[in-house]
């Protein structure tokens, strides 16, 4: 049977399937629960520095064929009392990394500190929330200050820092490269893409907020673009999130050039159970493609150095 687990900036994970941020991380109980269902690791919910409510409902809606639409607004706990929840995870040895969110390199730095302080094996840094005033895409959109922040942060904690990337922007290159200057270990793409839907009768935005971010089969292609593109242009590993649900999803993203997938949406359509089918099917899949490995299959989509590169 094909081999699956993996090495991501010097962690160890028995499967490349984790638990995409602010899905199912909201305690340590759920993010325990992700691991026993079968994931390979967890993201925690994005962390900032004071609780947030978040936006008013309605923040969430889906659409079966291709996904769902959220404006949630960052609701969480504040950094003074998540660590508590991340403590259960780690306690039960489940390869825990931390997302944290912020303003600026500064704030960054110090949710980055504090979070690192609870044992977690890597942080994720969410630079790419579409719908956070002053948050996420905001601040990661540019270049400088993206790399400003993975530095700041890099230099605050002593655990690997994986950049978070927007896919709302011309230029995700520019972004990872910088991320890559800063010091990250990995880059992670995508998150939500800007969206919008309109209730006809009503004559208004479906959500609350109006804009929302938008996740699920629809962005696949997309997030494909992207780690494809990180996968040419960096010499850090890519994680790709986007609209994975099925093995065959993931093992594309692995074909693009992803060293670990994130899952997200999924979960929310399919249950945490998803993570055991997940797991289960990729072996006997790696194995029907010729794979004799998950690493063997990344990045294999790509041509080979000196290859003729097919234009048309
Ligand atoms: C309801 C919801 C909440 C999310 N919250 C966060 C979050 O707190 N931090 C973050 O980095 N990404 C967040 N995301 C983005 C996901 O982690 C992921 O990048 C995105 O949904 C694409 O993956 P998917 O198609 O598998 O869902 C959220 C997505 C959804 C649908």
């Amino acid at each position: 049977m094909a081999a699956v687990g993996v090495e991501l900036a010097g962690i160890r994970l028995r499967n490349p399937f984790l638990l995409a941020s602010g899905i199912w991380g909201e305690s340590g109980e759920s993010l325990k629960g992700a691991y026993a269902a079968g994931a390979g690791g967890v993201v925690t919910k994005s962390i900032g520095e004071a609780p947030r409510d978040g936006y008013p409902n309605p923040t969430i809606d889906t659409y079966e064929q291709w996904g769902m639409l959220n404006a949630m607004g960052l609701p969480n706990p504040g950094i003074e009392e998540y660590p508590r929840e991340v403590a259960v995870a780690v306690a039960a040895g489940v390869p825990t990394i931390g997302s944290v969110f912020a303003g600026d390199a500064d704030a960054f730095a110090a949710v980055a500190r504090r979070m690192a302080s609870t044992g977690v094996l890597a942080l994720e840094l969410n630079l790419s929330c579409p719908h956070a005033k002053g948050l996420g895409s905001e601040v990661g959109s540019d270049p400088a200050e993206v790399e400003r922040v993975v530095r700041a942060v890099v230099r605050a904690v002593t655990v690997p820092v994986i950049a978070k990337i927007t896919p709302n922007t011309a230029d995700p290159v520019a972004l990872g490269l910088a991320a890559e200057r800063g010091g990250a270990a990995a880059v992670s793409a995508i998150n939500t893409l800007r969206a919008l839907a309109i209730d006809l009768n009503l004559r208004r935005p479906v959500l609350a907020h109006g804009l929302g971010g938008l996740s699920g089969a629809a962005i696949k292609p997309v997030g494909l673009a992207v780690v494809w593109q990180l996968y040419e242009a960096l010499k850090i590993p890519v994680v790709g999130i986007g609209g994975i649900r099925t093995v065959d999803d993931a093992i594309e993203y692995a074909l693009a050039g992803a060293r670990a997938v994130e899952v997200g949406t999924a979960v929310a359509f399919d249950g945490i159970g998803v993570f055991g089918r997940l797991a289960a099917e990729l072996p006997p899949r790696l194995d029907a493609l010729g794979f004799p490995s998950w690493g063997a299959a990344v990045g294999a989509a790509h041509p080979a150095p000196g290859a003729a590169v097919r234009t048309t």
